[in-house]
């Protein structure tokens, strides 16, 4: 912990990857925990792609729905809060703070950061499949009535702003995800089992570059053995000792 303060002391450009392990103590389920994780209840084959999503729309969109309903409920934590008065602190001293989640849930802006990079999308907004229009915020509620949300422009299936498996992550944001990583004087990688790429390669980019990475996570993810350290513990216990000091 001192060594990484020393750190954010002296650096001028600092790169943040998280995963749903920051949102785990504001009660958002991850994906991955043994339990209570998304994944170990529920089928990504079945929910998580655009076949499914033409096979059983009302299951996809009542499922995602809930996942909305879920982030809107919910508040960010104590380690969402820390990390956006990091990026004022480095913004303050005219460096720069790149945050990029691979969370969908909003939270992060709730808490105030402001250069966010959502690698993996946004749960609260909607498009159509078909003529690519956003689509009203309540469409998805219309799943109740048992018939799929349809486009009210061309009668295509609605679907959630976020990536699917199979699909590709928006360019430009991945790009600068990476450019991010590469030129971090500290970068820190927190609440993901980085399993998932190419989100999971970002902390590796900077290991690659030389720099200084530091995993905060209850449990060591796939990739701890590559980092130059790694913090265990809960994020919202960690992080706020971070911005105790001054930078
Ligand atoms: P996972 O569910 O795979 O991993 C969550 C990580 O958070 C695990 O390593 C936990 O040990 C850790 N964790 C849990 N509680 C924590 C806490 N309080 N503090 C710190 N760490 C904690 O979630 P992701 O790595 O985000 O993709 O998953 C990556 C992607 O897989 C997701 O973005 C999603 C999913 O399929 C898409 O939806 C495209």
């Amino acid at each position: 912990m001192k060594k990484l303060i020393q750190a954010l002391q002296k650096a001028e450009r600092v790169a943040v990857l998280t995963g749903a392990g920051i949102s785990a103590e504001s009660g958002i389920p991850t994906f991955r925990d043994a339990q209570t994780g998304l994944w170990e209840k529920f089928k990504p084959e079945e929910l998580a792609n655009v076949r499914a999503l033409l096979k059983n729309p009302v299951l996809v969109q009542a499922w995602y729905a809930w996942r909305k309903q879920i982030c809107l409920e919910k508040a960010p934590n104590a380690g969402h809060f820390a990390l956006a008065n990091l990026e004022k602190q480095i913004v303050a001293k005219g460096g720069s703070f790149t945050l990029i989640t691979q969370n969908v849930d909003r939270l992060h802006q709730r808490a105030g950061s402001e250069n966010v990079l959502e690698l993996h999308g946004n749960i609260l907004r909607n498009y159509c499949i078909d003529c690519g229009k956003d689509a009203d915020d309540e469409t998805l509620a219309s799943t109740e009535s048992g018939e799929p949300a349809r486009c009210v422009h061309c009668n295509g299936l609605i679907r959630p702003d976020v990536v699917w498996f199979g699909e590709m992550l928006p360019e430009k944001t991945l790009h600068e995800a990476q450019v991010a990583a590469a030129s971090a004087d500290v970068f820190l990688s927190i609440g993901t089992s980085a399993v998932v790429y190419p989100a999971a390669d970002l902390p590796l980019i900077a290991r690659r570059y030389g720099k200084y990475a530091v995993e905060i996570n209850v449990e060591e993810s796939a990739i701890a053995e590559y980092m130059s350290e790694v913090i265990l513990g809960k994020a919202g216990e960690i992080l706020p000792k971070l911005c105790n000091v001054p930078l």
